[in-house]
Formats: structure tokens, C-alpha cells, sequence
């Protein structure tokens, strides 16, 4: 039984494949209405979550399916103290495929340990978010045709942006990927993620701080959100969340076919005024998270 934990735990085969199947649902989505009839996943999400837990939850239903979970631990019997071991065994016997996001790292793994079912991580704390690289790597493929071959700058919370490190990851196995990591020295990216990622990959990177200065070279600019749920003090939070905000003037010096991305939710890193340029994908990104999460729910189900 295979789970997704980490974007590392697929293949770039079964990636490719996963986007292949995804683009193929969005170019007939009547010949999937019908693929998951009686099947049900379990979305169980102890962190709020809008575009993550609602995808799944869509995604499943426009393949015949059906639903059940939780979107806070409140609600659930963990507030009783039931283990997270002990509540993925109950799960998947009502379940045949579970979501689960959850605070801290690493819960997915362990839960992927005791489940009878396959265990989707929808996000762990600041660690991983397979999901959503999936989901930029279709709004990616999408939107410039290409995977590889691009200079890639990535902005903002690098520290504790999980969706971060989860793309750094995926796209670290293409080839002639260049990373630009543009963020205030406080947030910069993990350490581990350059010794263990890009650097035995062969990629080249720089560590900046100007966006402005970085802007005219990048092909994909990938804003996030400083992630203040994950500060111990919010002086420092309030200090940096404005670190960076993209605006229309920053944008003049960009590529015309430069692509924007952007997790969401936005707090305030990407002006309104930029949502209506034609590079802003970041809504047809969060599109194309449903499509890649009825790819990725077929393949773990491993239903044709
Ligand atoms: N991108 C993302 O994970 O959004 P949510 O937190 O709303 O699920």
C-alpha cells in the first residue's frame, strides 16, 4: 500500500504520471464521474485549512465518492485524548483513503504506520505539503509547458513555508533548475534543505534579499505568507510579515511569460492590483489542486 508523505516518496515516473492523468480529468471530467462510486476519503484536519481540505473533499465527490472527517481536533475524539495512532485504525474502518494535516511533523508518517488505508499528508507542521507541490507543479507544467529549464525564485517565509520545501524537493529533479531564495535572513531557508537537497542535486542557488534585484532573471516567482502561527513571538512576526509586498511597479522589470504562484491563503504579500496581470496564476493554481488530487486519489486507490 503506498501513502504520500513526501514529495520525495514518488517517483519523477509516478509524478508524471500523476500530472498526465490530472491533465487528462480536465480535458474530460464526464469520463471520471463515476470512478470512485461507494469509495470515501477521511479528511482529518487538527490545522484550519481551506483550499487543502475542501479540494480533497470536491475532488472526491466529482469522482462518484463520498466524505467524512473532521476540520478541528475539537470535534473529534482526539480532544479526549485518543491517539493519533488509535484514531487513523478507527478511520480506516470507515474510510478507504485518509487526508490528514496536523501541527506537528511527522504526525502523517506515524499515522501512515498504523492505517489500513492509504494516508495523504495534506500538510505537518513546517515540514511538507505534497499536495500543494503537486498541485504548482501542474499550475507549472500548465501554465509554461515545461518543468524544467527555469530560474525559479522563491519568496517570503522560506523557514517555515512547508510548501517550500515540499517544490524545492520535487523540482530539484529536473533538469537546468535554478533557485533564487529571496527572504529576510531571519527566514531563511532550512539549512538541511540546501545540504540535503539542492546541493547533492548539482542545482545552482543564491541566497538574496532583494526582490527587486532578482526579479528580472526569474521564470516562476513563487510568493508565500510569513506563517505567524508558527512564530514563538509575535514582535518578530509583526517585524517581518511586510518584508515583501509584489506590486504592479515591482513587476515592470519582470519576464513578460514570467509566472507567479502563490499557495494562498495571501495576507498581504501580493497586492489585489496584480491579481488582474495575466501572469497572476495563483487562482487557476488552486483549480488545479483539485484535478492533481483526483489524479492522486486514483492512483493510491489504484483504480483505472
Ligand atoms: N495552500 C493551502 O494549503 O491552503 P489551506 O491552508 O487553505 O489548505
Amino acid at each position: 500500500m503506498k501513502h504520500l508523505i513526501d514529495p520525495m516518496d514518488l517517483s519523477v515516473e509516478e509524478l508524471d504520471e500523476i500530472l498526465t492523468l490530472a491533465q487528462d480529468i480536465i480535458k474530460d471530467r464526464d469520463a471520471y464521474a463515476e470512478k470512485c462510486k461507494r469509495k470515501k476519503i477521511a479528511t482529518l484536519f487538527y490545522e484550519p485549512s481551506t483550499r487543502t481540505r475542501l479540494s480533497f473533499e470536491s475532488a472526491m465527490l466529482e469522482l462518484g465518492g463520498s466524505v467524512v472527517g473532521f476540520s478541528e481536533a475539537s470535534s473529534s475524539s482526539v480532544s479526549k485524548g485518543e491517539s493519533i495512532e488509535d484514531t487513523v485504525r478507527v478511520v480506516g474502518c470507515f474510510a478507504d483513503i485518509i487526508a490528514m494535516r496536523h501541527p506537528n511533523e511527522g504526525a502523517p508518517l506515524l499515522a501512515s504506520m498504523y492505517s489500513p488505508v492509504p494516508i495523504i499528508n495534506a500538510g505537518d507542521g513546517g515540514h511538507n505539503h505534497p499536495t500543494q507541490t503537486l498541485t504548482d507543479l501542474l499550475t507549472i507544467q500548465r501554465e509554461k509547458g515545461r518543468l524544467s529549464d527555469m530560474t525559479v525564485g522563491l519568496c517570503g517565509d522560506l523557514k517555515f513555508g512547508r510548501t517550500v520545501h515540499s517544490l524545492v524537493k520535487a523540482m530539484s529533479r529536473y533538469k537546468g533548475i535554478k533557485f533564487v531564495f529571496i527572504s529576510p535572513k531571519e527566514l531563511k531557508i532550512p539549512d538541511y534543505i540546501i545540504s540535503e537537497v539542492v546541493e547533492p542535486a548539482g542545482i545552482p542557488y543564491e541566497e538574496v534579499t532583494s526582490l527587486e534585484d532578482a526579479m528580472p532573471n526569474l521564470d516562476m516567482l513563487y510568493m508565500t505568507r510569513v506563517q505567524r502561527e508558527r512564530f514563538f513571538n509575535e514582535a518578530d512576526y509583526v517585524r517581518l510579515k511586510d518584508t515583501y509586498i509584489l506590486d504592479e511597479k515591482k513587476l515592470v522589470p519582470a519576464k513578460k511569460d514570467m509566472v507567479i504562484l502563490h499557495p494562498l491563503p495571501r495576507v498581504n504579500e501580493i497586492s489585489v492590483n496584480v491579481d488582474k496581470d495575466p501572469r497572476a496564476a495563483y487562482f487557476r493554481q488552486v483549480m488545479n489542486g483539485k484535478f492533481v488530487r483526483m489524479a492522486l486519489i486514483l492512483k493510491l486507490l489504484q483504480i483505472q
